[in-house]
């Protein structure tokens, strides 16, 4: 078996080549003086496993183009982050279903699908071959034995936070959004007191960081004694790294399903399990 390292997940890539006791194919990838995407796999044999998160439209170009040079083979394609998810319904007439195209394109290619966390079951309901790996248990096992209390910021990630306190050990809740009056929108924990407690609010992914400013100013109003924030894929587009210290955040930590300076905790253990299954 080979391991082939996309450009987006070199990190991630060589950490699965190294649970699964398999080397990387050698690659090489160019851009042409057009912009288009040069990909070459050399060395491959019958099981190759594609690492490559899509985290933007020449992450997808290039995936395309890595299981188009090993399809010879037969074909794990491991997208540690599955962009384009959000896109998993037609909000409004005439709009494409990205997730849906993006599903097709990959499974024409792939035998077998990997993915950590997709945004919704909407869009995992698209793909026949697919299998999502959940990084709760591995962001809660880094908590573990700290005195933190763990925050959902809406309804939406209850239950990943649940599943992640559960692994740290640690209370949790959700922010609930109260509308009090026609002008007025109460948010606070629906049970729990933070105040003088060191929060974690945990999402599964920060883009802008505009969900956890918002929730950083609620926690840090009710008096909490700290805030930071750990999430599954750090997209962190622009400057919201930024954002979220400007906001007070004391510490942002994520996974390396999206290669970044907070990416300190890894997911490759629970993606070799499943390539091991
Ligand atoms: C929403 O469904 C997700 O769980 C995240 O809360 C959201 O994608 C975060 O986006 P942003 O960082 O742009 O607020």
């Amino acid at each position: 078996m080979k391991v082939v390292a996309g450009r987006a997940s070199p990190m991630l890539a060589k950490r699965i080549a190294e649970k699964l006791h398999c080397e990387l194919a050698k690659t090489t990838y160019k851009v042409f003086p057009d912009g288009e995407l040069y990909v070459r796999v050399e060395g491959i044999e019958d099981e190759v496993v594609v690492v490559q998160s899509i985290n933007s439209n020449d992450d997808l170009v290039q995936l395309m183009l890595i299981l188009d040079a090993v399809s010879n083979a037969n074909v794990t394609a491991v997208i540690p982050y599955m962009g384009y998810a959000r896109q998993d319904r037609a909000f409004n007439e005439g709009e494409a279903v990205s997730i849906r195209a993006v599903a097709r394109l990959i499974e024409s290619y792939a035998d077998r699908v990997i993915t950590v966390n997709i945004h919704s079951e909407k869009a995992k309901s698209y793909f026949k071959k697919l299998v999502e790996v959940d990084a709760m248990p591995v962001i809660g096992e880094y908590y573990k034995e700290k005195d933190v209390v763990m925050i959902s910021p809406d309804l939406g990630s209850y239950d990943r936070v649940k599943v992640a306190s559960s692994y740290a050990g640690c209370d949790f809740d959700y922010l609930e959004k109260r509308r009090i009056s026609a002008e007025e929108v109460e948010i606070k924990p629906k049970s729990l007191n933070v105040k003088g407690r060191d929060v974690v609010i945990v999402d599964d992914i920060i883009s802008t960081g505009g969900t956890i400013v918002e929730a950083t100013k609620v926690l840090k109003s009710l008096g909490a004694k700290s805030v930071e924030c750990a999430c599954v894929h750090a997209v962190l587009a622009g400057d919201a790294l930024n954002k979220l210290y400007l906001a007070g955040i004391k510490c942002v930590i994520a996974t390396d399903t999206v290669e970044k300076p907070v990416s300190v905790i890894s997911v490759a253990d629970a993606i070799a399990k499943v390539l091991k299954s």
